[in-house]
């Protein structure tokens, strides 16, 4: 179930059709792909992919991609923040972003290059995401800080990030960390005030 939102507007869309018909002129495919019964909790790399086969396969063929693999991140992966870093800033790849969620939620922001504003889309289990090469964005996980994903890639290269160098990201609160991490971080921004003072 995805959230898309507008932060300028405080306009939130959660209809699965209005955000199909939202993404479709920046040329973000959002799709919802059945995964009741699918895979178990813990399923395998190799199951993951077997068990999505036939979307995969439709997806590699309709859009040329050549290979599929799963990601699969927890809080207790070393250097979790440092790899978070490399993408919470705004870049582009030179290859689409797709993603189908196999669990665990995650949100992308998006900066429209016709200057419309700022967007993200938080997106969790049974949501696909195909973000075109090119498209000025930036990716935080939620509260949870889990995610396991299908990638699918042309060349695994093209999806090394080209940052743009606008530091517009740390404008924007990470929503889907909800209501305790914006406390816990306003507690820090007075601890440190009171520490300073
Ligand atoms: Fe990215």
């Amino acid at each position: 179930m995805a959230h898309l939102r507008i932060p300028s507007a405080d306009r939130v869309i959660d209809d699965v059709e209005s955000i199909r018909r939202f993404l479709l002129p920046h040329g973000i495919h959002y799709d919802c792909w059945p995964v009741a019964g699918r895979v178990g909790r813990d399923a395998s790399q190799e199951e993951i992919l077997a068990a999505y086969a036939p979307e995969v396969e439709a997806l590699k063929a309709s859009g040329g991609y050549i290979t599929a693999d799963v990601v699969n991140v927890t809080p207790d992966v070393p250097g979790l923040q440092e790899m978070l870093n490399k993408f919470n800033q705004e870049h582009r790849h030179a290859e689409d972003e797709v993603r189908f969620i196999v669990k665990g939620r995650g949100i992308f922001y998006i900066h429209p290059e016709n200057g419309d504003e700022v967007f993200s889309i938080e997106i969790g289990e049974g949501d696909l995401i195909n973000v075109p090469a090119g498209t000025k964005h930036w990716f935080d996980l939620c509260a949870d800080r889990t995610i396991r994903a299908i990638r699918l890639f042309r060349e695994k290269a093209g999806w090394t990030p080209q940052y743009t160098g606008d530091g517009i990201a740390s404008g924007y609160q990470p929503l889907c960390f909800g209501p305790n991490h914006i406390a816990v971080k306003g507690f820090r921004i007075e601890q440190a005030a009171a520490i300073a003072a």
